[in-house]
């Protein structure tokens, strides 16, 4: 079945919204982006889209909703560092809770039939196992985690009681940029590895702190299932094709390749890549961090028509480099 209207993009000027826009255009969908611009950027959306900039609690949404015609919503804006939702918690139940809290209102109040939602392997917490499975405990360790599990919770219920259907993809460590170089992080600020990686090779950073060496990891780092921002995005365009194909279901889906790497691999990775020996700062645990967090994702790969193709951290490594380059040329 195809989807007779737009998709709504909420922040897709950020930097994995931006990426899910040219995965839905390029699989020939309309699509129009919602975003305040308080951390994107207006020139990380395709021209192709249609853009309004407007926060998604306005009530005026449902005026986009209808201008647009809008069948389908993927919701990215948010807030999204951790640390900052420990030491402002209020911020990320605003943002991220009571936030989508009205734009599923302003959904709800339109008759919009399908949501994908932005969530998180945060969700989970330290985990008892890995690899981890959509059902084992969710027991957030911060507010941020939290926020994204109360929105979980509130399109379970909206789902039961009105004809629309959801998508819950709980993302574990999402890094790269497009191989065609159209968009990748932007982000002022970024805390996440592989970015700050590359930031030490293009000279932004004199080096990269590992945090924590004692884990109990094959060496001593922290591991992560590191999954290519574009293979993301295209599974947001397969799980759309599965809301609109059985409108009655709802699903809660893992994202990530199902393997780990840990910090030093990573690290080794970029040295690789970039010919460079880039220096390592040994340093303690960062407060919070669990050893080890990789996706059981049998249930993303059976349930929807999703390839990963980018399984290959070399591969999103370069990526991030090339992007991270681009960003330095425009920066001058
Ligand atoms: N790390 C370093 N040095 C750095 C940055 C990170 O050693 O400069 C380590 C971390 O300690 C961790 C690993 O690299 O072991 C990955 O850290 P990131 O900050 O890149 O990512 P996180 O795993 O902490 O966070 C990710 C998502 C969050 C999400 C969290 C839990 O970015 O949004 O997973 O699911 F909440």
């Amino acid at each position: 079945m195809t989807l007779n209207g737009k998709v709504m993009v909420t922040g897709g000027a950020g930097y994995i919204g931006s990426h899910a826009v040219l995965a839905l255009l390029d699989a020939g969908y309309q699509v129009v982006v919602v975003d305040n611009l308080v951390t994107g950027f207006d020139w990380a959306v395709d021209e192709r889209a249609a853009f309004v900039n407007i926060a998604v609690e306005d009530p005026g949404v449902r005026d986009v909703i209808r201008a647009h015609d809008v069948k389908a919503i993927m919701h990215f804006a948010g807030s999204v560092v951790v640390p900052e939702s420990v030491s402002d918690p209020l911020k990320y139940y605003r943002n991220n809770t009571a936030a989508t809290r009205s734009l599923i209102e302003s959904a709800v109040a339109e008759g919009v039939p399908h949501f994908i939602f932005s969530s998180t392997a945060a969700t989970y917490g330290t985990p008892e196992r890995v690899p981890i499975a959509e059902g084992d405990p969710k027991a957030p360790i911060n507010p941020y985690g939290m926020s994204k599990l109360m929105t979980e919770f509130m399109l379970r219920d909206v789902s039961a009681a009105h004809p629309m259907n959801h998508c819950c993809l709980r993302y574990f460590n999402v890094a790269g940029a497009d191989p065609e170089g159209r968009s990748g992080q932007s982000t002022v600020g970024a805390t996440h590895l592989i970015k700050i990686a590359v930031e030490a090779a293009t000279g932004k950073r004199d080096g990269v702190g590992v945090f924590g060496t004692d884990f109990e990891t094959r060496d001593g780092t922290g591991v992560r299932d590191y999954i290519h921002v574009s293979d993301l995005a295209e599974a947001h365009v397969a799980a759309l094709k599965l809301l609109v194909d059985r409108p009655g279901e709802s699903h809660v889906l893992n994202c990530g390749y199902g393997r780990g790497f840990s910090v030093l691999e990573v690290l080794d990775a970029v040295d690789r890549v970039t010919n460079l020996t880039i220096e390592r700062k040994l340093q303690g645990r960062r407060p919070g961090d669990p050893a080890e967090l990789v996706a059981d994702n049998s249930a993303i790969l059976k349930t929807i028509d999703w390839t990963p193709k980018r399984d290959d951290l070399e591969g999103i490594v370069r990526d991030a480099l090339a992007w991270e380059r681009k960003l330095a040329e425009r920066q001058g």
